[in-house]
């Protein structure tokens, strides 16, 4: 069986698309830089690559990659939760809070490498960013699939005077 074909059995046998069973399938597949590698897509309209490389009522699997130094908007999931593994490279993870204004507030950022998962639940508003001078390519897997995900901008705080 080729990896798609794998991918399309462990996501089609999702149901609940909790967490715990996000990460399970996610880990199931133990993704590859060389399985991947035929469905990473250079950027276009977008800072990064973006390959959705499997969609159902239920799910939808989505190959990212960020090229050195690159960052995704500022974002939310919608309705959506997701899980996205580390394939290749480091990964800062940025996490946000909306304010009464629409604005994003930056609230804390973490480091993830190669082989790690993380997990964005209900709500969570992130960027995620490419800190090194090699590719990121990383592996997402939401429930149910992605619509009406909304991009904010920074909401800069002032925490000094000159
Ligand atoms: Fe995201």
């Amino acid at each position: 069986m080729n990896w798609l074909e794998e991918v399309k059995r462990v996501f089609n046998g999702i149901s609940s698309g909790k967490e715990e069973e996000l990460r399970a399938a996610i880990r199931e597949l133990k993704c590859t830089p060389l399985q991947i590698g035929p469905h990473v897509t250079e950027p276009k309209d977008l800072p990064y690559g973006r390959n959705v490389i499997h969609r159902t009522d239920q799910v939808e699997a989505i190959v990212i990659y960020l090229p050195p130094l690159q960052s995704t908007f500022i974002h939310d999931h919608g309705k959506s939760v997701g899980c996205a593994y580390i394939v290749q490279g480091t990964m800062v993870n940025t996490i946000y809070k909306p304010n009464d204004r629409g604005k994003a507030e930056f609230l804390y950022e973490y480091r993830l490498n190669a082989g790690e998962c993380f997990y964005a639940g209900p709500g969570q508003v992130h960027a995620m960013r490419n800190p090194s001078n090699k590719p990121l390519i990383t592996f997402h897997l939401y429930s149910p699939p992605l619509q009406k995900a909304n991009r904010y901008e920074a909401e800069w705080v002032l925490d000094f005077v000159i």
